[in-house]
């Protein structure tokens, strides 16, 4: 029952039974002290700490750029991927006229950005539906999705913005078939790429009709806490206008010059000043910790898991499942319609379960229902899985 594989690899609080890596992961112990050990190597001599910081950061971009198959020159580091979502969706070049697509299931916040946007400069803001219930997730395929995306698009849509994963119910889109039809289109598609990194395999090399990607590293990657990156593709880098303006706007001879050999679409992306190092540079015992333990054995642990909780769900609770059956469509989390009373509790029913029973779950709105999310990771125990079903059991009933 316990995790021989991955327990030891983790400091848990054994007092509590952690359901949602959705929100943020648990790191690894490694990862943990890495943190920890460049803190402490920075304050010996900050000074230095900076100046030296750049070449430092620079590597772990490589490193990034390798684990996703990307060129390292085509993406940015950012402490979170709502930062990358502004700095895609506020600063992409939009023409008078254009329209602004999102789904009826993306993050809220990111769907604000785009709304704000459409009003700042006067264009036009749209949400179109996508499946969001367990009926509508019947003899739903990869293909009769990506058609649902295409038939939203109109002329005078410009720009669509979409998850990878849909953080209410995991739903992945098949981004390929999305991605070749927009671009033949001239339709610029930003892919908010929260759950993407670790959940999936991703690779950049297969993802060349996607304009603009952004993704987590402290969700499923279970990277350091504020750790997220973006990524360009070339069509767009000379138009995206920068997000922070500062040192590497232009040619300037400084210690950021050690940035970026020479890319001038890494410079002009880079956060040039004072900022935590720590957490990025604490990237590279996350990449070793992956490389170590291995991606897919990784993914098999999380898919055991979830079917795991799945099955315990359904003999317990019988509730009813939003997420799609195993399959393409299915990412990482388990998402269930609650009954009528507790739905009600909407997101304090999140706060009381925890308060009452130490098990942290979500509650999430999913097109304005709550529903209550589970997200096991691999340092979940089958045992914790089991208790925290009977617990979700009791209150079904
Ligand atoms: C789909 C999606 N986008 C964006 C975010 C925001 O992530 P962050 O707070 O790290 O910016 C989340 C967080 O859960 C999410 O699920």
């Amino acid at each position: 029952m316990a995790n021989p594989e991955f327990d030891s690899h983790f400091e848990k609080d054994e007092t509590q039974i952690y359901l949602n890596s959705g929100t943020q992961s648990i790191s690894p112990k490694v990862v943990l002290d890495s943190v920890i050990q460049h803190l402490r190597d920075y304050e010996r001599n900050p000074t230095q700490g900076l100046i030296h910081a750049w070449e430092k950061l620079w590597k772990v971009q490589t490193r990034l750029g390798e684990f996703l198959h990307a060129r390292p020159l085509d993406l940015f580091l950012r402490s979170n991927v709502t930062s990358v979502m502004n700095a895609f969706i506020l600063n992409a070049p939009l023409p008078p006229g254009s329209e602004i697509l999102v789904s009826d299931t993306e993050y809220q916040a990111v769907a604000q950005i785009c709304r704000y946007r459409a009003e700042r400069d006067g264009l036009t803001f749209r949400c179109f539906h996508l499946p969001g219930s367990e009926s509508e997730m019947h003899g739903l395929t990869e293909e009769s999705l990506a058609e649902s995306v295409i038939s939203a698009l109109r002329p005078e849509t410009r720009m669509v913005v979409l998850s990878h994963v849909m953080t209410g119910h995991g739903l992945v889109l098949p981004l390929g078939r999305i991605a070749r039809e927009t671009r033949a289109r001239g339709i610029q598609l930003v892919i908010d790429g929260a759950h993407g990194v670790g959940a999936l395999p991703l690779d950049f090399a297969a993802l060349s009709d996607v304009d603009y990607y952004g993704g987590n590293l402290h969700k499923w990657f279970m990277g350091p806490k504020g750790t997220a990156f973006g990524w360009v593709h070339p069509l767009w880098q000379d138009r995206l206008e920068p997000q922070q303006i500062g040192w590497t706007t232009y040619e300037a001879h400084s210690p950021y010059n050690r940035f970026g050999q020479g890319h001038r679409f890494a410079e002009r992306h880079l956060h040039a000043a004072c900022v935590d190092f720590a957490p990025f540079l604490a990237l590279d015992a996350a990449f070793q910790f992956w490389q170590e333990q291995g991606a897919e054995k990784i993914r098999a642990r999380l898919q055991f898991l979830q079917s795991t909780t799945e099955e315990q769900m359904r003999l317990k609770t019988g509730w009813r499942l939003v997420s799609p059956s195993v399959g393409p469509l299915r990412g990482p989390l388990l998402s269930y319609e609650l009954p009528a009373p507790l739905e009600a509790e909407g997101y304090e029913l999140m706060a009381r379960i925890f308060s009452v029973s130490r098990v942290q779950v979500a509650s999430t709105c999913l097109q304005g229902k709550w529903v209550l999310r589970l997200s096991p990771h691999i340092y979940t125990t089958e045992l914790e899985v089991a208790r925290a079903t009977d617990i979700l059991g009791k209150l079904a009933h």
